[in-house]
């Protein structure tokens, strides 16, 4: 039977994006105390995620171990419990993790029960050396589907993500394997042309994404500072339209004023957020602008207005892009300000966006 870990995108904290390997408990312990002084986690940002770097050997029964900078990773999850926070750890199918570090290749049932004994409430399972004997989909297939197994028989709930950069189809099979988010794409960069890249044209709007299973266009870069502000509002705005799995990604006793303003946005979280669970898609192009559009459990509907061009546009959307007769009501989720419904016209910035919610009467 389904389980109700992800019945709406996952959000959360990941060290890889700022911290890469060089991550540690002190770090972890930190970033916890952040999310809550932030008023993050209130936000709804729960998780937080060990990636690669932790680890250390093997004992002489198999079990791994935790390397010198997670000197007792259960004392670790207890404290980011006490925080009313969840976390997550990381391992590989391979034989090595992409860091070089050791993976689970041979030890899926002793590493799901290390991972579920620490306490640990979210794995991330990623493909890195097992392309050498897991060539084909069929193998990957159910490599993934032995660590979901793994993951179930220790009878911890456990969130399942999938890293495997979009290969192998796996938005058509990844909810199969138990997996709760599964990614799309290679890695994100902190510049415009990887997000856009990915976000705009890599994250696949087939496949079964919805309540339970997401499709995962990789983690958060905003306030790590490679893009301007109105870029960073594209990345939230188009993983939000898509219902991507919030994972920030920078050092959050360092978030800006503006980047805080852009994640802790209640209204455009509502929309990742939506129980629908629909992930939005581009209704209308024209050249480099484009609206999206996202079916919301209300009945109501969330607009987003991208330009990716290099010069400020006007766009001017209308019920029909919303699918509706009429509209009854706007509301411009950034500026936070309701708009007259008889005036749609918007001056979006290069690689900018607006993003809306509107209401109305149905065709
Ligand atoms: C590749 C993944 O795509 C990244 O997100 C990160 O987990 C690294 N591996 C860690 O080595």
């Amino acid at each position: 039977a389904p389980d109700n870990l992800a019945a709406t995108p996952p959000m959360g904290w990941s060290s890889w994006n700022k911290f890469g390997d060089k991550i540690d408990d002190a770090t972890v312990r930190a970033m916890a105390d952040a999310l809550v002084a932030t008023g993050l986690r209130d936000a709804g940002y729960l998780y937080v995620n060990i990636d690669d770097g932790w680890q250390g050997q093997r004992d002489a029964n198999g079990v791994l171990q935790s390397n010198a900078k997670f000197p007792d990773m259960k004392a670790l999850t207890d404290y980011v419990h006490s925080k009313g926070l969840k976390i997550g750890i990381y391992t590989s199918q391979g034989p090595r993790t992409c860091a070089g570090y050791e993976g689970s290749y041979g030890h899926i049932q002793t590493d799901a029960q290390t991972f579920a004994d620490w306490g640990f409430d979210y794995l991330k399972h990623d493909l890195c050396s097992g392309e050498w004997f897991y060539d084909d989909a069929d193998e990957v297939k159910r490599s993934y589907y032995e660590m979901g197994l793994a993951l179930k028989a220790t009878g911890r709930p456990m969130l399942y993500s999938l890293c495997q950069y979009g290969r192998f189809h796996v938005s058509e099979w990844g909810r199969s394997v138990g997996g709760h988010l599964w990614r799309t794409t290679g890695d994100i960069t902190d510049d415009y042309k990887t997000m856009s890249d990915i976000g705009f044209e890599r994250n696949p709007t087939f496949g079964h994404a919805g309540p339970g299973g997401w499709n995962d266009p990789d983690m958060l870069e905003v306030g790590n500072g490679g893009m301007s502000e109105d870029e960073y509002v594209t990345h939230m705005t188009l993983w939000a339209i898509q219902a991507a799995p919030l994972i920030m990604g920078h050092d959050l006793r360092q978030t800006s004023a503006s980047a805080l303003r852009l994640l802790k946005n209640r209204d455009v979280i509502a929309i990742d957020q939506d129980a629908r669970g629909v992930q939005g898609r581009v209704v209308r192009e024209e050249g480099p602008l484009e609206i999206w559009r996202k079916e919301l459990a209300d009945g109501s509907v969330a607009l987003a207005l991208f330009n990716r061009g290099e010069v400020a546009a006007q766009m001017t959307p209308t019920a029909a892009d919303a699918n509706l007769a009429r509209l009854t009501r706007v509301r411009d989720l950034w500026r936070g300000a309701a708009v007259a419904v008889d005036d749609l016209h918007f001056t979006v910035p290069a690689h900018g966006a607006v993003m809306l919610r509107v209401h109305g009467e149905s065709i």
